[in-house]
């Protein structure tokens, strides 16, 4: 048995309010915890999406009332509300920005709105942008322009992660994570529905991009972003995949095979987010994890609503055991223990700041 600190999770889709079918605060947070994490970060494109005080207290009031584990909601960037947004700052984790095409209708197409965002927010509170190929180059230019980081999730591809070493190796502040999806999926791997993810799932040479340039990737976030299994086998099957079950044993499989140490896991789920997003200490808080333990990934096991994974069948190392949340077991053998509710969210009355430095990571 091993103790690590409880895992964050800087990206994950609640799908409350708006699709509860496919997750709401509960069923999501148990999933957190089943799969290690103590912190979720919450994204913004529900529906409605969260890009105003109404919306921002819809969304908190689902998570106040039904979080299991800790959490914080971002702000999603619009065409209207670059200083509204920013005055509500204090209470959000930081600003997403979709300038690429993804599900839930938050995209900002015009660069002249990317600046006003860029200008508004609060220097010292997280940016992150859902940028894909040359929108990358683009975002990174922007923040030198407005002389703030930026954090750009779930990188993909070599052309990707290639920029962002040549920017961190010139000192621009930028950080970026990496899906495990990417990490351990190829596109070859998946066919119709079940496939769509975006970034979409890439060349077996991006894949080993990746893995060749560790040393760029600030955090591994799961993109968590459930759809039923229903609706990924439909017509128009939504992009996402679910991912908070099965990122931590995947990781640990890649600790036993060799390919990662531990401490790097450790650094890019709990150092590095926890760093990057300014989020505070949880006292009495870690999980145990037994190592070694051999098990097969099925949806059947699963507290995701959304009832499927995209690495059904896979063999794993690595189980979470326990997970002690301020004090109190929170899970146990299976067992979710904490209640609905006595999730807490990390940016109320919180006094801690962001790094402003964010490339000295
Ligand atoms: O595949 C994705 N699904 N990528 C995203 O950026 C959004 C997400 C979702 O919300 O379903
Ligand atoms: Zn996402």
């Amino acid at each position: 048995m091993l103790r690590l600190p409880g895992l964050i999770d800087p990206h994950v889709h609640m799908r409350e309010p708006g699709a509860a079918h496919k997750e709401d605060w509960d069923s999501g947070t148990q999933a957190a915890l089943a799969g290690g994490s103590t912190i979720l970060l919450a994204m913004p494109n529900t529906t409605p999406p969260v890009t105003d005080s109404t919306t921002l207290d819809l969304a908190l009031d689902c998570a106040r009332a039904k979080a299991r584990c800790d959490y914080a909601q971002f702000l999603g960037a619009g065409p209207d509300n670059p200083t509204s947004a920013a005055e509500l700052a204090p209470r959000a984790t930081g600003l997403k920005m979709y300038l690429d095409q993804t599900f839930g209708p938050l995209r900002l197409d015009d660069m002249t709105l990317w600046m006003e965002h860029f200008d508004h927010w609060p220097t010292h509170l997280p940016i992150v942008a859902h940028a894909e190929g040359r929108s990358i180059a683009a975002v990174i230019l922007l923040a030198q322009l407005f002389d703030r980081p930026v954090h750009i999730a779930h990188v993909a591809r070599r052309e990707e992660i290639l920029l962002i070493r040549a920017a961190k190796e010139k000192g621009l502040k930028v950080t970026c994570e990496v899906a495990p999806h990417h990490l351990f999926l190829c596109a070859a791997d998946l066919s119709g529905g079940r496939g769509e993810v975006r970034p979409r799932l890439a060349a077996p040479e991006d894949q080993q991009a990746l893995w060749d340039n560790l040393d760029i990737i600030d955090c591994f976030a799961t993109d968590h972003a459930p759809h039923t299994a229903a609706e990924k086998d439909g017509p128009n099957p939504p992009p996402g995949f679910p991912g908070l079950e099965t990122a931590l044993p995947l990781l640990l499989t890649a600790v036993y095979e060799g390919r990662l140490s531990l401490e790097d896991v450790l650094m890019r789920c709990h150092t590095n987010p926890r760093c990057i997003f300014g989020l505070p200490e949880q006292p009495d808080t870690w999980i145990e994890i037994d190592p070694d333990a051999p098990w097969t990934i099925t949806a059947a096991q699963t507290f995701t609503r959304c009832a499927w994974t995209p690495f059904e069948g896979r063999p794993v190392r690595g189980k979470v055991t326990r997970v002690v949340l301020r004090g109190q077991v929170a899970y146990e053998h299976g067992k979710i223990l904490a209640p609905a509710g006595f999730g807490r969210d990390v940016r109320s009355n919180s006094t801690q700041k962001p790094n402003p430095n964010l490339n000295q990571l």
